[in-house]
């Protein structure tokens, strides 16, 4: 349980709260619903709770030199590290091959990507293991005929190939599209496996696992990931890893917010809280449009009105909700806005108009709440330096 009244004595708003029991519960949830398959974790999801993952997934997906230095310095272990990423500069990569022989595992998302691993592990005489990027029809990735090329004409010893990588997108609800991708991953593979006479031993495979985050939009999910390890199950005698970020992350986290001003004109209520859209993400652009699951403190009973939430940037874009009937609100008044643990730290437009990062605060009811970030200046980042 997370008590919210002291976090907002103790640290005021605009923050975030990750509860790590709530993020260790999900693990095993998930982990109890797709038994059998190993989890990775999508480090951009949100980057605080990485290290509080360790002893439950079991692999970190890692897409920038950026992800690598926050869980190099977090001390995570490199032999759980999946290296990918759509851009692998060459002295990121040079700097792995050479100074990281516990760096095992790395994907390919191109030609010149796996050019690049074949020259450097020569190079280091460094082994490693890769996984091929299958596209799914964008930048990402390298076609079935390039992975047939890169197969055929594979020749370094000291680079083995794995498997197949595959990841079409995010918050995918539709199982048909996921049980279609996964029939032609299998027909693709078996196709390798018989005309290249090579073993495919691993799929890593992003259902892109849907998060429901409106009022009214809940689902069976015990009953959708019964029909996703269905579906998966159809992969046989292979490894299977899933690349997860939404589903792992989303629920742990809390946004508090503060109403600090208040005004009325013949539109309707406009609260104006100390957050906004640069801090609050959840998928796409619906958010405003439907209300996600929240709480305010302090709570009061009794009547009740309409209200626009709306951020503290200069866009007219800045609502969090439109339209919500709720308790009658006071300046001070606090909104906790729930399932906000996945890409919203990570993802949210967060230098515009130079307003502070929010704080971050981990909360463990073993070791009470931890204060993991403290407010960031981004006038600071948005300041031209040297100029006068
Ligand atoms: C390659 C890859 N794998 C996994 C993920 C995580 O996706 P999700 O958060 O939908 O689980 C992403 C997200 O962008 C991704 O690009």
């Amino acid at each position: 349980m997370v008590d919210y009244e002291k976090i907002i004595k103790e640290y005021g708003t605009p923050t975030y709260v990750y509860d790590i029991d709530t993020l260790l519960e999900r693990i095993s949830y998930l982990r109890s619903k797709l038994a059998g398959y190993d989890l990775v974790y999508a480090v951009k999801a949100n980057t605080f709770i990485a290290k509080s993952l360790e002893e439950n997934v079991d692999r970190y997906e890692i897409c920038s030199p950026g992800e690598f230095d926050i869980c190099n310095k977090l001390k995570i272990n490199h032999q759980k590290m999946v290296i990918s990423g759509v851009y692998k500069d060459r002295p990121t990569i040079e700097n792995m091959i050479k100074n990281y022989d516990d760096i095992l595992k790395y994907t390919i998302e191109s030609v010149s990507q796996y050019e690049l691993l074949d020259e450097l592990t020569r190079k280091y005489n460094r082994k490693i293991n890769i996984l091929i990027r299958l596209t799914s029809g964008n930048q990402f990735g390298v076609t079935e005929s390039e992975v047939e090329e890169l197969i055929k004409n594979h020749q370094n010893p000291l680079m083995t190939i794995d498997g197949i990588e595959y990841f079409s997108g995010t918050q995918k609800h539709s199982l048909v599209r996921i049980e279609k991708e996964i029939d032609h991953l299998i027909e693709f593979v078996s196709h390798i496996e018989n005309d290249l006479k090579v073993e495919i031993k691993e799929i890593e495979y992003g259902p892109g696992l849907p998060v429901f985050y409106y009022v009214g939009d809940e689902f069976d999910e015990d009953a959708f990931l019964a029909e996703i390890k269905r579906i998966l199950d159809k992969i046989t005698k292979k490894k299977v890893s899933l690349e997860i970020g939404r589903s792992i992350a989303a629920s742990c986290g809390s946004y508090l917010t503060k109403v600090v001003d208040m005004k009325t004109n013949k539109y309707g209520n406009y609260v104006i809280l100390d957050g906004g859209i640069n801090h609050l993400v959840y998928y796409g652009q619906t958010m405003a449009m439907k209300i996600p699951h929240y709480e305010i403190l302090p709570k009061r009973v009794g009547q009740e009105d309409t209200y626009n939430l709306c951020g503290s940037l200069c866009t007219i874009n800045d609502f969090l909700v439109k339209n919500i009937t709720t308790q009658l609100l006071q300046k001070e008044d606090v909104f906790i806005f729930k399932n906000v643990g996945a890409y919203s730290s990570t993802e949210g437009i967060s230098l515009f108009l130079s307003r502070d990062l929010p704080k971050v605060v981990l909360n463990h009811t073993g070791g009470g709440t931890k204060l993991v970030r403290d407010n960031i200046k981004t006038s600071e980042l948005n300041f031209p330096n040297n100029l006068i």
